[in-house]
């Protein structure tokens, strides 16, 4: 039974992987359909880098297991390895060797033939915009320009299973949108991708359907639009001119909507989840009376941001100082 499960690229069922205390991943379950883009969402930490490099086989699980296209990748690593690639393996080249003769190994080592590996190698940089720096030297190479070719030389086998971790962190908007450009290029062209990100318009944008973790735990998971759906209709943003009259504010949002507000990264800055945009009048009237002065007001469809928010009640950027300032709010 070789094709019993081409529908799912991946299942994770129940993953564990423990680092001396640190229940790095704790349970996380996943399935990753044939021909899309799933997306990994969390904060630093949370156990995204830890789920692939045990779907990739990098990793040996402490729980649980994980499947690729029906493969296990504890009993049966040499065949997942075959269907997958994963961004990172290239940092380990030739740093003197230019992006061409970089690309032309890993294609040799692949097994592709001399001619078959150079017109490879052309057309992967060409497609990543890398062409006129090929005949530099890798060790001159910028951040972004590393980050494509890296992407490039995992699409030299054409996996049909590519991981991508945090493929856009740190990249200018125009390099990202260009990443994004591939990835989609790489979905409609046959392949699977499972990508990790901080970025919630990165998940919104890309992924067909998003898990969200946080301290090892799947917290959420669905399309975009089910998940934003979660946490209501709509969502109240609302910034106070002055951050002392916050708990007032959330008390009177409590009464007139019925719903907890969240106090975002910036304190003054309050998210809720509205069933019906029409009571904010009501909220401007009873925040008015109560002399609370609103610097500004916000309806709108809720953002993968707010949704983090709502789920693990901190925003996706949490420091200790949001956690705390939070706290007293809440207490
Ligand atoms: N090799 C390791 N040994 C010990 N602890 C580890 C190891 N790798 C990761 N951890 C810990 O496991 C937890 C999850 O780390 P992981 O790298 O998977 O998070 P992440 O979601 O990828 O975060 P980031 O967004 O910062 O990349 C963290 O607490 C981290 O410190
Ligand atoms: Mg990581």
């Amino acid at each position: 039974m070789t094709n019993h499960n081409a529908d799912w690229a991946v299942e994770a069922d129940g993953l564990v992987k423990v680092f001396g205390q640190n229940r790095a991943v704790d349970g996380v379950d996943l399935r990753v359909k044939t021909g899309t883009v799933y997306g990994v969402l969390g904060p630093n930490g949370a156990g995204k880098t830890t789920t692939i490099n045990m779907l990739a086989t990098l990793m040996r699980p402490d729980g649980g297991t994980g499947r690729v296209f029906g493969y296990d990748v504890v009993r049966d690593p040499q065949i997942v390895r075959q269907l997958i690639g994963v961004t990172g393996q290239f940092a380990s080249v030739d740093e003197t060797l230019s992006a061409t003769e970089n690309l032309m190994i890993f294609a040799r080592l692949l097994g592709l033939g001399r001619a078959e590996a150079r017109a490879k190698q052309e057309e992967l940089l060409e497609r990543f915009g890398l062409a006129e720096a090929a005949r530099r030297p890798l060790k001159d190479f910028s951040g972004g320009m590393r980050r494509r070719l890296d992407l490039a030389a995992s699409l030299i086998a054409q996996p049909p299973l590519i991981f991508l971790d945090e493929p856009t962190t740190g990249l200018d908007p125009r390099t990202r949108g260009q990443m994004w450009d591939t990835i989609r290029e790489l979905v409609a062209t046959g392949s699977t991708v499972l990508l990790t990100t901080q970025y919630l318009d990165e998940a919104d944008q890309l992924a067909d359907r998003i898990a969200v973790i946080d301290r090892g735990k799947v917290v959420a998971e669905g399309t975009s639009d089910e998940l934003k759906a979660s946490v209501g209709a709509s969502s109240l943003q609302l910034r106070l001119e002055h951050a002392a009259d916050t708990a007032d504010a959330l008390t009177a949002i409590e009464r007139m909507l019925g719903v907890r507000g969240t106090l975002s990264p910036e304190a003054a800055r309050i998210t809720a989840p509205m069933a019906d945009p029409g009571r904010v009048a009501d909220l401007l009237i009873s925040l008015r009376e109560s002399g609370i002065g609103v610097a500004e007001l916000s309806v709108q469809k809720p953002t993968l941001d707010e949704v983090f928010l709502t789920i693990t009640g901190k925003p996706a950027t949490a420091d200790e100082n949001a956690e705390s300032q939070k706290e007293e709010v809440h207490a």
